[in-house]
């Protein structure tokens, strides 16, 4: 590995960003689903992180949001907090990335726990200067010239770009829609399916192509062929493990 300032911050100490050689430093990088995530070094409301150590062997849910002390973002750690078992069960840790201080961030987050009860046990990057959050694609300047927008990036245990969505700073993200689709992720690996639109666990989900088009007999009497193209499986009883 080697380690260069991609495209922002040139100059600027924090955000040293550690990239594969391949990633050149003429191309612009944006994270795309498929790709390796470069590993990192950032200060944090817990003390300094590098990417890779922190997040080997467990799915990463990497969240920008605008800044501490703001309404939505409030609601945002509150709803995610209130969740940390559902992310725990499924094998997924917490990272925030900021455009507030260390010292704004842990102030807020105090002010959380003594308004609303509710403690914030995860880390949170200052990126006071952008230079991450540009890196990653969180800067959008139409909508905000000085804050990251809300972009949620969903890393499996290999460190791959699995998901990504991007919300504008006014819109609070939706925490049952971030579990279900590390549910959809986690039962397509376990079992190569695909899930429909507005699946939920434990619901009929679907073949994928490969199962469609040439195995019926994958899931036997579970198999339900509406189309050529299209096939309902019903669950197995058994509970897909979770957290792979
Ligand atoms: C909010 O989280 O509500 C917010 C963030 C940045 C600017 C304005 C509002």
């Amino acid at each position: 590995m080697m380690s260069i300032q991609l495209f922002a911050g040139h100059g600027k100490k924090r955000g040293r960003i550690i990239v594969p050689p391949a990633y050149a430093k003429t191309v612009k990088w944006l994270p795309q689903i498929g790709d390796i995530f470069p590993n990192f070094e950032a200060t944090t409301t817990e003390g300094p992180l590098r990417f890779f150590d922190w997040a080997e062997g467990h799915w990463s849910f990497l969240f920008s949001h605008p800044a501490a002390f703001t309404p939505v973002c409030t609601t945002e750690m509150i709803a995610l907090v209130a969740a940390k078992e559902d992310f725990a069960q499924r094998n997924v840790k917490l990272l925030g990335i900021s455009g507030s201080s260390v010292k704004d961030q842990q102030a807020w987050h105090d002010d959380i726990s003594d308004k609303f009860g509710f403690e914030i046990e995860f880390p949170t990057i200052d990126d006071q200067d952008g230079v991450l959050s540009a890196v990653f694609g969180m800067i959008h300047g139409k909508e905000s010239s000085i804050w990251p927008i809300r972009k949620s990036i969903i890393l499996d245990p290999q460190m791959r770009v699995r998901m990504i969505f991007e919300y504008p700073i006014y819109v609070g993200r939706s925490t049952d829609e971030v579990l279900r689709a590390i549910d959809s992720m986690q039962l397509i690996d376990k079992l190569d399916v695909a899930t429909p639109a507005d699946w939920q666990p434990g619901e009929e989900y679907l073949c994928s192509e490969k199962h469609c088009i040439v195995d019926d007999e994958t899931f036997g009497m579970r198999l339900k062929r509406l189309t050529p193209y299209l096939a309902l499986i019903r669950p197995d009883d058994e509970k897909p493990e979770q957290g792979n």
